[in-house]
Formats: structure tokens, C-alpha cells, sequence
């Protein structure tokens, strides 16, 4: 089946499209990846799908990705095993150790995330887990919560006392945080943003709504932040692109795509 990834990036702005089967082997793609993160994927999984090998150079490299396949090609665990990664390298620079601090923040659309999580998050992290104990690595306590209009009360305090690494969350739940002190206290060491089923978004006054919140985000960081989305869909591609990074960015498309 043929299918597309875009991903596109701010800097040099260059989308990619590929297709959702996989390729005989990593092709080098995980090269530059932790060789537990590397070693727990091949184990798990045949090869990267042409998703993740064309969108995981320009994330790895820091750019603003937009990644466009179908359903099921792996576009949420392509987000998420690039910040794994980056957790992993750095905690381990640290001897195990982790700050307490969010450097990731996921949003999705969806309010039921916790399959997406269970799959995407938890069953990399154990595996991850097994891999730097058989090389004898310190563990690494890699935190994520999930921060929705159904979080209770317990759990936010619990969010205020100690941030995760990963937050997953909605635009709404991202908007009250960005009104909030502890909020903003937690989102101001962010470095990466994720923006799951952005199609579902872009051209919506949700979007527009969470449009605004990236770029309070942005300015609450001090930086620009890399954006990575992640769009089962790609009519009209440029629109989920503009979307992404915003009108006033400058970006253009690199186009590559597999038949298979
Ligand atoms: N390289 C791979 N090879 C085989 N399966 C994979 C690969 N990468 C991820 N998967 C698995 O494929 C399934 C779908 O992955 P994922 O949820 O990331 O897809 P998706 O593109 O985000 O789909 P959706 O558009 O429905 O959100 C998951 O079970 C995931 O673990
Ligand atoms: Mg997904």
C-alpha cells in the first residue's frame, strides 16, 4: 500500500514522504540511537517502517516534522522512541540520573490516550528498561503522565510536586496549564513538542485554539521548539504544514516517496 510521511522541518523546512511498509533492515536509521533504544526496537519489530526511517533524521537533527501516514504505521511510537532516546543518552551522561524536570509535551486530540500510551510509552520503557540492565546501566527512572480534564485531584498534585518527562496531555488541559502557575513552572523546561492526529486539528477552532497555546508555549520556553506532528492524513498536506509551524514560518517540502 502506498502512503506518505511528511516530515518537514523549520530550519532547513524539508518534508519527506515515504511508505508505511517496512524496510529489510534499520538502513542505518537507528545508528545514532542509544544501542539499548536500538536493540530493544529490532528486537520488538521487523525494521523501521518508511515512516520512521524517513521521519527520524530531521527529529534527531531537531527540525520541525511533520510525519503523514496512514493508520498503524507507526507514527506515534516514531515521536515518542525519539524522546525515549533522548532521555535514555541523557540520563545516562548524568550517571542514571534524571532532573525533574517535563522535556517533552504531548498533545493529542484524543481524550482516551491511554492505549496510545500503554503501547507507545510504557512497553518501549520496560523493554528499554531490560536492555540497560543486561549491559549492566544504571536504571533510569523515566517519568510520563497524563494530564487531562479527567485527571483528579490527587493526580495534579502529585503533578505539581513532581514533574514527568513526559507529558501527555490535550489542548485543553495544555491551555489551563499555560494559565497556571505550577503549570507554567512545569512547561518552561519543555524541548519538545508532539501534536498527535493533527489533522484532526488544523483548520478547526480547536486548532486555532491550540495554535495560540504553541506559541505561548514557545514564549514561555524562550525558543522556538521543535515541533513534531503526526497526521493520518495528508490532503491538503501543506495545510497540516502551515498548521504545524505556523503561517509566518518559511518551510518547503522535500518529497520522497516508496511504492511499496
Ligand atoms: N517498525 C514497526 N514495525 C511493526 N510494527 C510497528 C512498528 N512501529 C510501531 N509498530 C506498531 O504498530 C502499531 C501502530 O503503531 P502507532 O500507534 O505508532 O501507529 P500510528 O501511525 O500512530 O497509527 P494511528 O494513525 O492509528 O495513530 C503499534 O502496535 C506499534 O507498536
Ligand atoms: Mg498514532
Amino acid at each position: 500500500m502506498a502512503a506518505s510521511t511528511a516530515p518537514l522541518d523549520m530550519a532547513r523546512r524539508a518534508p519527506i514522504y515515504a511508505s508505511m511498509t517496512p524496510v529489510s533492515s534499520s538502513n542505518g536509521v537507528l545508528d545514532d540511537f542509544h544501542p539499548a533504544v536500538a536493540s530493544w526496537f529490532l528486537k520488538t519489530f521487523p525494521a523501521p517502517t518508511d515512516a520512521q526511517t524517513a521521519a527520524w533524521p530531521p527529529i534527531r537533527s531537531g527540525r520541525s516534522t511533520l510525519v503523514a501516514a496512514p493508520t498503524g504505521s507507526g507514527k506515534t511510537l516514531t515521536a515518542f522512541l525519539s524522546a525515549l532516546d533522548d532521555l535514555v543518552q541523557q540520563g545516562l551522561a548524568h550517571g542514571g540520573e534524571l532532573p525533574d524536570e517535563t522535556l517533552v509535551v504531548y498533545v493529542s486530540p484524543l481524550k482516551a490516550l491511554s492505549n496510545d500510551i500503554r503501547l507507545n510509552l510504557q512497553v518501549p520503557l520496560e523493554g528499554i528498561a531490560v536492555e540497560l540492565a543486561q549491559r549492566g546501566l544504571p536504571p533510569l527512572d523515566i517519568r510520563t503522565a497524563v494530564r487531562t480534564g479527567d485527571t483528579t485531584q490527587q493526580e495534579r498534585n502529585a503533578l505539581k510536586k513532581r514533574a514527568p518527562h513526559i507529558l501527555v496531555t490535550t489542548p485543553e488541559s495544555l491551555y489551563v496549564l499555560l494559565g497556571s502557575d505550577s503549570g507554567r513552572r512545569m512547561l518552561a523546561s519543555t524541548r519538545t513538542v508532539i501534536v498527535d492526529e493533527i489533522h484532526a486539528l488544523a483548520g478547526s477552532k480547536r486548532g486555532s485554539h491550540l495554535a495560540l497555546s504553541l506559541e505561548r508555549l514557545d514564549a514561555l520556553c524562550g525558543r522556538r521548539l521543535p515541533r513534531i506532528g503526526l497526521s493520518a492524513t495528508q490532503k491538503p498536506i501543506e495545510a497540516v504544514a502551515r498548521f504545524l509551524v505556523g503561517a509566518t514560518s518559511r518551510w518547503r517540502f522535500r518529497r520522497c516517496r516508496s511504492k511499496r
